[in-house]
Protein backbone atom coordinates (compact mmCIF):
# COMPACT_ATOMS: atom_id res chain seq x y z
CA UNK A 1 0.00 0.00 0.00
CA UNK A 2 1.25 3.73 -0.64
CA UNK A 3 1.95 5.70 2.11
CA UNK A 4 0.49 9.00 1.11
CA UNK A 5 1.79 11.34 3.96
CA UNK A 6 4.46 10.04 6.73
CA UNK A 7 5.35 12.50 9.89
CA UNK A 8 8.41 11.21 12.02
CA UNK A 9 8.44 12.69 15.06
CA UNK A 10 7.32 16.02 14.19
CA UNK A 11 7.53 19.05 16.51
CA UNK A 12 6.66 22.53 16.06
CA UNK A 13 6.41 25.13 19.10
CA UNK A 14 5.36 28.83 19.00
CA UNK A 15 7.01 30.72 22.01
CA UNK A 16 6.15 28.65 24.80
CA UNK A 17 3.55 26.87 23.27
CA UNK A 18 4.17 23.21 21.74
CA UNK A 19 1.71 23.49 19.11
CA UNK A 20 2.77 20.02 18.12
CA UNK A 21 5.04 17.38 20.02
CA UNK A 22 6.55 14.52 18.83
CA UNK A 23 4.36 13.58 16.28
CA UNK A 24 4.06 10.49 14.23
CA UNK A 25 1.40 9.38 11.42
CA UNK A 26 1.26 6.66 8.27
CA UNK A 27 -1.79 7.69 6.12
CA UNK A 28 -2.66 5.99 3.65
CA UNK A 29 -3.12 6.03 -0.42
CA UNK A 30 -6.56 6.59 -0.53
CA UNK A 31 -7.52 6.97 3.09
CA UNK A 32 -9.94 9.85 4.56
CA UNK A 33 -7.66 10.32 8.00
CA UNK A 34 -9.08 12.71 10.49
CA UNK A 35 -7.95 14.96 13.22
CA UNK A 36 -9.98 15.41 16.23
CA UNK A 37 -8.76 17.22 19.02
CA UNK A 38 -10.23 20.11 21.39
CA UNK A 39 -8.96 23.57 20.27
CA UNK A 40 -5.76 24.54 20.10
CA UNK A 41 -4.67 20.63 19.96
CA UNK A 42 -2.45 21.07 17.14
CA UNK A 43 -4.83 19.80 14.10
CA UNK A 44 -4.33 23.13 11.78
CA UNK A 45 -0.60 23.29 12.62
CA UNK A 46 -0.03 19.74 11.48
CA UNK A 47 -1.77 20.44 8.33
CA UNK A 48 -0.44 23.02 7.90
CA UNK A 49 3.04 21.51 8.10
CA UNK A 50 2.23 18.42 5.82
CA UNK A 51 1.33 21.43 3.29
CA UNK A 52 4.68 23.11 3.94
CA UNK A 53 3.45 26.31 5.01
CA UNK A 54 4.73 26.10 8.36
CA UNK A 55 7.89 24.60 9.22
CA UNK A 56 8.41 22.05 11.64
CA UNK A 57 11.49 22.40 14.49
CA UNK A 58 12.57 18.99 14.05
CA UNK A 59 11.14 15.81 12.11
CA UNK A 60 10.49 14.55 8.97
CA UNK A 61 6.87 14.83 6.51
CA UNK A 62 6.99 13.23 3.28
CA UNK A 63 3.88 13.47 0.85
CA UNK A 64 3.89 10.82 -1.73
CA UNK A 65 7.45 10.10 -1.35
CA UNK A 66 8.49 13.56 -2.02
CA UNK A 67 10.09 15.18 1.26
CA UNK A 68 8.19 18.63 2.17
CA UNK A 69 11.31 20.70 3.43
CA UNK A 70 13.29 19.54 -0.28
CA UNK A 71 10.58 20.13 -2.48
CA UNK A 72 7.66 22.25 -1.28
CA UNK A 73 6.95 22.98 -4.78
CA UNK A 74 6.49 19.60 -5.94
CA UNK A 75 4.15 18.97 -2.82
CA UNK A 76 1.98 22.06 -3.25
CA UNK A 77 1.33 21.12 -6.97
CA UNK A 78 -0.39 17.56 -6.13
CA UNK A 79 -2.09 18.63 -2.79
CA UNK A 80 -5.62 20.96 -2.39
CA UNK A 81 -6.33 22.71 0.66
CA UNK A 82 -8.90 24.54 1.95
CA UNK A 83 -8.39 26.92 5.54
CA UNK A 84 -10.30 26.81 8.45
CA UNK A 85 -11.24 30.22 7.14
CA UNK A 86 -10.86 30.50 3.36
CA UNK A 87 -8.95 33.76 2.40
CA UNK A 88 -10.74 34.34 -0.95
CA UNK A 89 -10.11 37.34 -3.06
CA UNK A 90 -13.55 39.39 -2.19
CA UNK A 91 -13.23 41.65 -4.98
CA UNK A 92 -13.35 39.36 -7.49
CA UNK A 93 -16.38 37.26 -8.94
CA UNK A 94 -16.62 33.31 -8.22
CA UNK A 95 -15.94 32.24 -12.14
CA UNK A 96 -13.03 34.87 -11.78
CA UNK A 97 -11.96 33.47 -8.85
CA UNK A 98 -11.71 29.73 -10.21
CA UNK A 99 -10.07 31.39 -13.51
CA UNK A 100 -7.31 32.61 -11.75
CA UNK A 101 -6.87 29.16 -9.95
CA UNK A 102 -7.51 27.08 -12.79
CA UNK A 103 -4.93 29.28 -14.67
CA UNK A 104 -2.15 29.15 -11.34
CA UNK A 105 -2.46 25.17 -12.08
CA UNK A 106 -1.84 25.61 -15.84
CA UNK A 107 -5.10 23.60 -17.02
CA UNK A 108 -6.40 23.49 -20.46
CA UNK A 109 -9.46 25.75 -21.28
CA UNK A 110 -11.86 23.40 -22.19
CA UNK A 111 -11.39 21.06 -19.15
CA UNK A 112 -11.21 24.16 -16.77
CA UNK A 113 -14.60 25.37 -18.36
CA UNK A 114 -16.20 21.97 -17.80
CA UNK A 115 -14.70 21.47 -14.56
CA UNK A 116 -15.91 24.93 -13.28
CA UNK A 117 -19.77 24.42 -14.59
CA UNK A 118 -20.01 20.72 -12.99
CA UNK A 119 -18.70 22.08 -9.69
CA UNK A 120 -20.89 25.36 -9.42
CA UNK A 121 -23.70 23.00 -10.46
CA UNK A 122 -23.43 20.16 -8.19
CA UNK A 123 -22.67 22.91 -5.13
CA UNK A 124 -25.86 24.94 -6.36
CA UNK A 125 -23.96 28.11 -6.93
CA UNK A 126 -24.88 27.99 -10.65
CA UNK A 127 -26.60 31.36 -11.49
CA UNK A 128 -24.30 33.43 -9.00
CA UNK A 129 -21.38 32.70 -10.23
CA UNK A 130 -21.29 36.43 -11.88
CA UNK A 131 -21.47 38.10 -8.50
CA UNK A 132 -18.64 39.38 -6.64
CA UNK A 133 -17.46 37.30 -3.56
CA UNK A 134 -17.96 39.71 -0.67
CA UNK A 135 -21.48 39.14 -1.50
CA UNK A 136 -21.63 35.50 -0.69
CA UNK A 137 -22.36 33.71 2.38
CA UNK A 138 -20.29 31.74 4.50
CA UNK A 139 -21.14 28.91 3.12
CA UNK A 140 -20.84 30.28 -0.37
CA UNK A 141 -17.51 31.15 0.33
CA UNK A 142 -16.82 27.90 1.63
CA UNK A 143 -17.79 25.56 -1.13
CA UNK A 144 -16.15 28.45 -3.50
CA UNK A 145 -12.92 27.49 -1.63
CA UNK A 146 -13.29 23.71 -1.47
CA UNK A 147 -13.82 23.60 -5.64
CA UNK A 148 -10.85 25.80 -5.89
CA UNK A 149 -9.07 23.00 -3.98
CA UNK A 150 -10.53 20.23 -6.01
CA UNK A 151 -9.89 21.83 -9.70
CA UNK A 152 -6.67 20.33 -10.52
CA UNK A 153 -7.70 17.25 -9.29
CA UNK A 154 -4.96 16.68 -6.10
CA UNK A 155 -3.66 13.34 -4.82
CA UNK A 156 -4.12 14.78 -1.03
CA UNK A 157 -7.13 16.99 0.06
CA UNK A 158 -6.43 18.67 3.20
CA UNK A 159 -9.54 20.12 4.58
CA UNK A 160 -9.80 22.31 8.04
CA UNK A 161 -13.05 22.04 9.14
CA UNK A 162 -14.56 21.72 5.94
CA UNK A 163 -17.96 21.01 7.17
CA UNK A 164 -18.39 24.35 9.21
CA UNK A 165 -20.58 26.31 7.65
CA UNK A 166 -22.30 23.98 5.73
CA UNK A 167 -26.29 23.73 5.15
CA UNK A 168 -27.28 19.70 5.56
CA UNK A 169 -27.28 19.18 1.63
CA UNK A 170 -24.54 20.68 0.96
CA UNK A 171 -22.52 18.65 4.11
CA UNK A 172 -24.05 15.49 2.44
CA UNK A 173 -22.46 16.67 -0.86
CA UNK A 174 -18.99 17.03 0.29
CA UNK A 175 -18.98 14.18 2.48
CA UNK A 176 -20.55 12.05 -0.87
CA UNK A 177 -17.47 14.15 -2.50
CA UNK A 178 -15.00 13.08 -0.34
CA UNK A 179 -16.05 9.17 -0.70
CA UNK A 180 -16.11 9.32 -4.40
CA UNK A 181 -12.29 10.62 -4.53
CA UNK A 182 -11.21 8.32 -2.06
CA UNK A 183 -12.50 5.31 -4.14
CA UNK A 184 -10.69 7.10 -7.02
CA UNK A 185 -7.49 6.83 -4.96
CA UNK A 186 -7.54 10.35 -3.58
CA UNK A 187 -6.04 10.93 0.43
CA UNK A 188 -8.04 13.48 2.42
CA UNK A 189 -6.72 14.78 5.50
CA UNK A 190 -9.44 16.63 7.22
CA UNK A 191 -9.96 18.28 11.23
CA UNK A 192 -13.34 18.43 12.47
CA UNK A 193 -15.10 18.96 16.33
CA UNK A 194 -18.34 17.11 14.78
CA UNK A 195 -18.05 13.37 15.92
CA UNK A 196 -20.22 12.35 14.12
CA UNK A 197 -18.94 13.61 10.76
CA UNK A 198 -15.69 11.92 12.09
CA UNK A 199 -17.64 8.42 12.38
CA UNK A 200 -19.67 8.86 9.20
CA UNK A 201 -16.69 10.26 7.19
CA UNK A 202 -13.07 8.78 7.90
CA UNK A 203 -11.49 5.55 7.22
CA UNK A 204 -9.26 6.28 10.02
CA UNK A 205 -8.89 8.87 13.05
CA UNK A 206 -6.34 10.29 15.13
CA UNK A 207 -7.14 12.00 18.68
CA UNK A 208 -4.51 15.15 18.78
CA UNK A 209 -4.31 16.59 22.83
CA UNK A 210 -1.95 19.24 23.35
CA UNK A 211 -0.02 18.77 20.15
CA UNK A 212 0.17 14.79 20.94
CA UNK A 213 -1.06 11.77 19.60
CA UNK A 214 -3.45 10.55 22.39
CA UNK A 215 -4.83 7.57 20.28
CA UNK A 216 -5.28 6.68 16.73
CA UNK A 217 -7.38 3.84 14.71
CA UNK A 218 -10.93 2.86 13.39
CA UNK A 219 -13.88 4.46 15.22
CA UNK A 220 -14.41 0.88 16.37
CA UNK A 221 -10.66 0.81 17.43
CA UNK A 222 -10.44 3.99 19.08
CA UNK A 223 -13.99 2.24 21.83
CA UNK A 224 -11.94 -0.92 22.09
CA UNK A 225 -9.33 1.26 23.04
CA UNK A 226 -10.87 3.35 25.17
CA UNK A 227 -12.59 0.08 26.94
CA UNK A 228 -16.07 1.86 25.71
CA UNK A 229 -17.02 -0.45 22.99
CA UNK A 230 -20.82 0.64 23.22
CA UNK A 231 -20.44 4.07 23.55
CA UNK A 232 -20.14 7.02 20.92
CA UNK A 233 -17.17 8.15 19.46
CA UNK A 234 -17.61 11.76 20.86
CA UNK A 235 -18.11 9.71 24.47
CA UNK A 236 -14.49 8.16 23.85
CA UNK A 237 -12.94 11.48 22.58
CA UNK A 238 -14.69 12.87 26.40
CA UNK A 239 -13.13 10.63 28.00
CA UNK A 240 -9.57 10.62 26.56
CA UNK A 241 -8.85 14.49 26.06
CA UNK A 242 -9.60 14.42 30.05
CA UNK A 243 -13.42 16.66 29.56
CA UNK A 244 -16.00 13.88 30.75
CA UNK A 245 -16.50 16.30 33.67
CA UNK A 246 -18.53 18.37 31.23
CA UNK A 247 -21.51 18.03 32.94
CA UNK A 248 -20.03 19.31 36.65
CA UNK A 249 -18.63 22.36 34.31
CA UNK A 250 -21.79 23.48 32.98
CA UNK A 251 -23.35 23.19 36.44
CA UNK A 252 -20.50 25.29 38.40
CA UNK A 253 -20.70 28.21 35.02
CA UNK A 254 -24.70 28.56 36.30
CA UNK A 255 -24.32 28.22 39.92
N1 LIG B 1 1.22 31.30 14.17
C1 LIG B 1 1.11 31.01 15.47
N2 LIG B 1 1.70 31.78 16.40
C2 LIG B 1 1.62 31.48 17.72
N3 LIG B 1 0.96 30.42 18.21
C3 LIG B 1 0.34 29.63 17.33
C4 LIG B 1 0.36 29.88 15.92
N4 LIG B 1 -0.34 28.91 15.30
C5 LIG B 1 -0.81 28.10 16.27
N5 LIG B 1 -0.40 28.52 17.48
C6 LIG B 1 -0.70 27.88 18.77
O1 LIG B 1 -0.46 26.48 18.64
C7 LIG B 1 -1.47 25.73 19.32
C8 LIG B 1 -2.13 24.79 18.34
O2 LIG B 1 -2.90 25.58 17.42
P1 LIG B 1 -3.71 24.95 16.20
O3 LIG B 1 -4.24 26.06 15.40
O4 LIG B 1 -2.85 23.95 15.53
O5 LIG B 1 -4.89 24.19 16.97
P2 LIG B 1 -6.19 23.46 16.42
O6 LIG B 1 -6.17 22.06 16.97
O7 LIG B 1 -6.29 23.62 14.96
O8 LIG B 1 -7.38 24.26 17.17
P3 LIG B 1 -8.87 24.64 16.68
O9 LIG B 1 -9.70 23.43 16.97
O10 LIG B 1 -9.25 25.76 17.59
O11 LIG B 1 -8.83 25.02 15.25
C9 LIG B 1 -2.43 26.75 19.95
O12 LIG B 1 -2.06 26.92 21.30
C10 LIG B 1 -2.17 28.01 19.14
O13 LIG B 1 -2.38 29.17 19.92
MG1 LIG C 1 -7.60 24.60 13.75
Amino acid sequence: MVQAVVLESVSKRFGRIQAVRNLNLEIEGGMVYGLLGPNGSGKSTTMKMVMGLVKPDSGRICVYGIDVQRDPMKVKKILGYVPETPCLYSFLTGLEYLDFIADIYGMDAEIKKAQIEEFLEAFELEGRENEMISGYSHGMKQKIALIAALLHKPKLLVLDEPLGGLDPKSARIVKNLIHKLADDGVTTIMSTHVLEIADAVCDRIAILYRGEKLAEGTSAELREKAQMPKSTLEEVFLKLTGTNDVKEIVEALLS
